[in-house]
């Protein structure tokens, strides 16, 4: 499958089959996150792999936090969801920037700066990993909603930098159409 073939077809995938995933195909898949571009080759990016009873544990952890963050703020969107999903998925890759500072602590602006810079760069190692899973047959989901159970996540991964994603994996089991896009007209300006 070539480039623009994945691009075409890669879909978010929130129902997988219960059939795990090899760990070479997975290495594989973070290899191709590893060749992602990034500001001054600074490759901001560390990666957690979860499966088995590890991964219902993560989920169980995930779904505290998100009832601490409910008591906390009330809205949880769509967390328990993403939950769900992760819980029904074989691997889930954790992604964090390991320069980055967790979200309540204060920044210069040059740290924001450089924080930019980075996320970008782990945005870019995510697409690649999307991307290499979708040539490989594997369905994933990005998953920002770890966010609600933040903390937990970090203390129980053992990791006391800025985490950025899960990125769920598994072999498909739905097909869903592809999402409306805004045109590019208009998203475009022409000078
Ligand atoms: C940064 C980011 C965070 C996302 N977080 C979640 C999430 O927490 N839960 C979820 O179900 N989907 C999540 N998604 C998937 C989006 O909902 C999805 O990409 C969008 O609706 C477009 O659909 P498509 O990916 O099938 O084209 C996320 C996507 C991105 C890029």
């Amino acid at each position: 499958m070539d480039v623009m073939q994945a691009i075409d077809s890669r879909r978010s995938i929130r129902r997988f089959k219960n059939d795990p995933i090899d760990r070479e195909v997975i290495r594989a898949i973070l290899e191709a996150g590893t060749k992602a571009p990034s500001g001054k080759n600074r490759q901001p990016w560390e990666f957690v792999v979860v499966t088995g009873d590890k991964l219902k544990e993560a989920v169980q952890v995930m779904r505290e936090g998100i009832k601490v963050f409910k008591a906390r703020f009330g809205n949880t969107g769509s967390a328990e969801y993403s939950a769900n999903i992760m819980e029904q998925s074989p691997a889930v890759i954790f992604i964090f920037n390991p320069g980055g500072v967790h979200p309540w602590k204060r920044k210069t602006v040059g740290q924001q700066f450089t924080e930019i810079v980075d996320v970008q760069s782990v945005g870019a190692a995510i697409q690649n990993m999307i991307l290499a899973a979708e040539s490989l047959g594997i369905g994933t989901l990005w998953i920002c909603d770890v966010f609600q159970a933040y903390e937990e996540l970090c203390k129980w991964l053992k990791k006391d930098c800025q985490m950025v994603a899960a990125l769920a994996l598994g072999y498909k089991d739905e097909n869903p159409p592809a999402r409306p896009r805004k045109s590019i007209d208009e998203i475009t300006e022409w000078i």
